[in-house]
């Protein structure tokens, strides 16, 4: 383990420039990337901001919006699409935070990730309280999504369409009111749905814990065989890439998605973000910061080596905004620019990477 942390660090030391890079110039992530990669973020709302001593971020932070516009050629409503915000009553339906996003990203010259149609979290409780009959809940699953895909229609690149549903062992999660009251099929009609409501949107499979090779990806690999053989039009496999510099860098994750790339599906990173263990001072120190530009740096890597993945979200640009230290006390500064939007040396060797790609 601390062999491997030296490297890193080795590694780091050549890498992350202590400050912007002259080349970069005025250039932003979505410029420097090549045309057929494109680069970008969650937008902040819903979830947990919720409960945080701020407004709304995505409608009140115009300072958040206009790098949101500069840096990013794509965008994923963070909660705004999800069932419990965008189905909040049985005949009920909010769309209007999820199509704010939708314009401004057209008006931004962007396109949208959905997230996500079928997950075992963020479920309204009129759906997870509820008594419905079998047939009742494979209605309410069709209708729902009929009604999302089919009122963004032609407006959304890529759906998550099944989130989160094998477990650590690669098995299918129980807590999943369809999968466990409907059995997996209900995986493949999901798909087949989605792409009934909207026929150009590319279709993925998503999920954390899925950077190193092991049973979890062996498990979305074996379902993604199974999909293809029987003509479900599923079109891609993404990694979410939550990481912790607690753990090692995913330095084998360019194979994990060859893997499915050799099956002809497109694939993704679409939840990218770095978390570490923050000092006493709540500041990390300059090693921390290149030892998470590493990490950024290798998943990146993995996405350029890969053919077919055409997609590289983080999970928020700004530490201000991060899921992270809401979830896991002590850790954060997990994201690639400041609260005031600062970029970090991880922000700068993204920007290199793609320029050099
Ligand atoms: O549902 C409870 C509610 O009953 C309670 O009153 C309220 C009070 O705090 O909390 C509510 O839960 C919140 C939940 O969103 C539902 O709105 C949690 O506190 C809040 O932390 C949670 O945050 C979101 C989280 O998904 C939920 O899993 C985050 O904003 C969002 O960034 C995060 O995003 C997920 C991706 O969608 C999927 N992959 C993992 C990623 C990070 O967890």
């Amino acid at each position: 383990m601390r062999k491997a942390l030296l490297a890193v660090l080795a590694t780091a030391a050549v890498l992350i420039p202590a400050t912007p890079p002259a080349q970069a110039g005025d250039r932003s992530l979505r410029d420097a990337a090549p045309r057929y990669l494109r680069i970008g973020s969650a937008v902040a709302g819903g979830g947990h901001h919720v409960d945080q001593p701020y407004p709304d971020p995505f409608p009140n932070d115009r300072a958040y919006r206009k790098v949101l516009a500069r840096e990013f050629s794509s965008v994923s409503p963070e909660n705004q699409m999800k069932w419990e915000f965008i189905h909040p009553g049985r005949y009920e339906y909010h769309f209007g935070p999820a199509d704010a996003i939708v314009a401004f990203a057209r008006k931004n010259g962007q396109v949208v990730r959905g997230h996500t149609l079928l997950w075992h979290s963020q479920n309204p409780d009129w759906l997870t309280e509820g008594t419905f009959t079998k047939a009742e809940l494979r209605t309410i699953l069709r209708d729902h999504i009929f009604t999302v895909v089919g009122h963004y229609r032609g407006r959304i690149q890529q759906w998550d369409v099944a989130n989160e549903i094998f477990n650590e062992n690669g098995e299918y999660r129980q807590e999943n009111i369809f999968i466990r009251e409907l059995g997996p099929g209900i995986v493949a009609d999901a798909f087949r749905w989605a792409h009934q409501a909207d026929p150009r949107a590319q279709l993925f499979l998503n999920d954390y814990g899925v950077d190193w090779p092991g049973v979890k990806v062996d498990a979305y690999h074996a379902l993604a065989q199974q999909l293809l053989a029987a003509r479900v039009p599923l079109h891609g496999f993404a990694s979410q890439a939550h990481l912790s510099t607690r753990y090692g860098a995913p330095d084998q994750l360019a194979g994990v998605l060859q893997r499915f790339d050799d099956l002809g599906l497109h694939t993704a990173i679409t939840e990218l973000d770095v978390r570490m263990d923050l000092p006493a001072t709540g500041v990390p120190t300059a090693e921390q910061l290149a030892t998470q530009a590493v990490y950024y740096k290798t998943v990146l890597d993995a996405c350029l080596a890969v053919d077919g993945c055409n997609s590289f979200t983080l999970w928020g640009f700004t530490d201000k905004y991060s899921w992270v230290p809401v979830f896991f006390p002590a850790e954060g500064a997990a994201t690639v620019m400041w609260d005031d939007f600062g970029k970090k040396p991880a922000y700068y060797t993204l920007l290199r990477t793609l320029a050099r790609a």
